[in-house]
């Protein structure tokens, strides 16, 4: 079976590619990215030189070269990752996240469609694609379309989207478009919604390693607010597991929410990143890196909380988070102390 993976060389891009690679020997994957700031092939170079790893830089802006790409390659299917995944710079600067997240996600969906309709051809209704299609096309969202709760409740998949900032809205347009492509052409599409992810490989610029960058260089670390807002976090390769049991086991045209049952307050996961550091390295400044910690005006239209009901995914397709929280926290603390270690 051949592949898309679009994005292959961001932070779950990556964790994905090694996943599949791993895992599923039957596959050729062929990564395609535009490696814009946020991508670093670096982490796939175990793989670099398998017969069934590819790579191709695509800006998926462009077109003709995603077309002449999904000809030449041919794809079964796609894992649907590449987009512009950073809230802050949503706010500092909208227009690539129309671009790669909006613009992006129509030309790899709608010349998937072309090629697939090529492929099998049309039913006698029309534009619909034969019903045993084996073709997938799987978009990966996140929770943030939902917008925001309150102290209670959960985002279910019948949560009413409600996108608050620049990026989640370019995403819950790139997932109406998707959701469209299933009720106008039959495509076989699949969608998932996952809360906040953490784990090896994430850009310096999210949370969890900007707090360990600031901490390993005494620097203030910056928390928004009062540090109250709360997120729901999932190790990155649980993240990646849910993903294939989506695309090989998910039902089209359905959505299914993904999370981790792990719910913490900002300012309380930066303190206890603090004390594995002090645990890690040796004490920070004053005796504790939580001396570092510093409030620092809150980001615009900040939603207050993401909490997910994982419920169908976990009923329907026997997924559910594996990694202990504290473990994994270590190991990706670790992971970034080296990082950090080597780039001094
Ligand atoms: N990180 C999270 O916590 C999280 C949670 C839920 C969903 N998601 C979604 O998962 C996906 C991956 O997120 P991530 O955190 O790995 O992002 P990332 O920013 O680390 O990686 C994104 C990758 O997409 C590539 N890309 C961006 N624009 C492109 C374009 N126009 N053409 C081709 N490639 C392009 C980048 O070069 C980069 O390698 C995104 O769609 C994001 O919305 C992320």
């Amino acid at each position: 079976m051949k592949l898309i993976v679009t994005g292959g060389a961001g932070f779950i891009g990556s964790n994905l590619v090694l996943h599949l690679h791993e895992n599923y020997p039957d596959l050729q994957i062929l990564n395609i990215d535009k490696l814009t700031y946020a991508s670093d092939t670096g982490y796939l170079k175990s793989i670099k030189n398998s017969k069934r790893y590819h790579f191709s830089k695509i800006d998926l802006v462009d077109r003709k070269a995603v077309r002449d790409v999904v000809q030449r390659w041919q794809p079964d299917g796609v894992f649907h990752l590449a987009a512009e995944s950073h809230v802050d710079n949503s706010i500092k600067g909208p227009e690539p996240f129309v671009l790669s997240n909006v613009v992006g996600t129509f030309n790899i969906l709608e010349e998937c469609r072309q090629l697939w309709h090529e492929q099998e051809g049309k039913t006698k209704s029309g534009n619909h694609l034969p019903k045993d299609s084996v073709k997938r096309f799987l978009h990966v969202s996140t929770d943030e379309v939902y917008g925001t709760l309150g102290d209670d409740g959960l985002f279910s998949e019948e949560t009413p989207y409600a996108p608050n900032s620049p990026y989640s809205a370019s995403k819950a347009g790139s997932d109406f478009l998707v959701r469209s492509y299933y009720h106008t052409y039959g495509m076989n599409v699949v969608i998932t919604n996952c809360s906040n992810n953490y784990g090896p490989h994430q850009h310096d610029e999210k949370l969890i390693p900007t707090v360990i960058r600031h901490a390993l260089s005494s620097e203030p670390i910056p928390v928004y607010g009062k540090g109250d807002n709360v997120r729901d976090w999932l190790f990155v390769t649980d993240h990646c597991e849910a993903l294939t049991k989506v695309f090989f086991d998910g039902k089209d045209g359905e959505q299914y929410n993904i999370g981790g049952d792990n719910e913490w307050k900002n300012l309380d996961l930066v303190r206890q990143i603090c004390d594995i550091l002090n645990e890690e390295v040796g004490e920070g400044p004053d005796g504790d890196y939580k001396n570092l910690i510093s409030f620092v005006t809150d980001r615009p239209g900040h939603d207050y909380r993401y909490a997910i009901d994982a419920s169908k995914i976990k009923k329907k397709l026997k997924w559910k988070p594996s990694k202990d929280f504290k473990e994994m926290l270590r190991t990706t603390i670790q992971w970034y102390i080296e990082r950090y270690k080597v780039k001094a």
